[in-house]
């Protein structure tokens, strides 16, 4: 995906291979493929990759529907369902509502396979 002019992604970003499906109105969609520099030791998906995954993606939503605001992550609480060992994870989030500078949303991620891998809700802090 094109970046729009002026958003630059986080450098640590380039330690995860992460690919921007979808980005718009409060919703972000991105994959995260499975390989064997991000799995545990039992060669599952680390729990901290998907958090990643997740947070991202809730990122991106949030970036889509305010690209002109600094915005920080100050809470994501996570769920892990059912583990990764081969394809991919693949996050949706969305906004889901905004109190002053507080913006809360929903995550789920998922396999290659449509099953659930995690469930996460977030909250951002939108700089005015
Ligand atoms: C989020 C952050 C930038 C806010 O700092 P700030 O701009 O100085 O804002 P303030 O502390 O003045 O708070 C502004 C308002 O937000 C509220 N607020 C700040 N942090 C909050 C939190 N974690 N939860 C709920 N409300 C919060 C404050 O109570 C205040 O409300 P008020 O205006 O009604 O009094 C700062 O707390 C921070 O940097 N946190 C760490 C974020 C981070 O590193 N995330 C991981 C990487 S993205």
């Amino acid at each position: 995906m094109t970046e729009p002019q002026g958003f630059s992604a986080a450098p640590f970003e380039q330690y995860v291979p992460l690919e921007i499906l979808e980005r718009k109105d409060g919703f972000a969609k991105i994959r995260l493929p499975y390989k064997k520099e991000l799995t545990n030791p039992y060669g599952l998906m680390h729990g901290g990759a998907i958090a990643t995954l997740a947070d991202t993606t809730m990122a991106h939503a949030v970036y889509s529907r305010y690209p002109q605001n600094k915005f920080f992550t100050i809470s994501l609480k996570i769920e892990f369902k059912s583990p990764v060992s081969t394809g991919y994870a693949v996050a949706e989030a969305k906004i889901t509502s905004k109190r002053k500078q507080l913006l809360f949303g929903d995550v789920i991620v998922q396999d290659d396979t449509g099953k659930t891998v995690a469930v996460a809700s977030a909250t951002f802090f939108l700089k005015i």
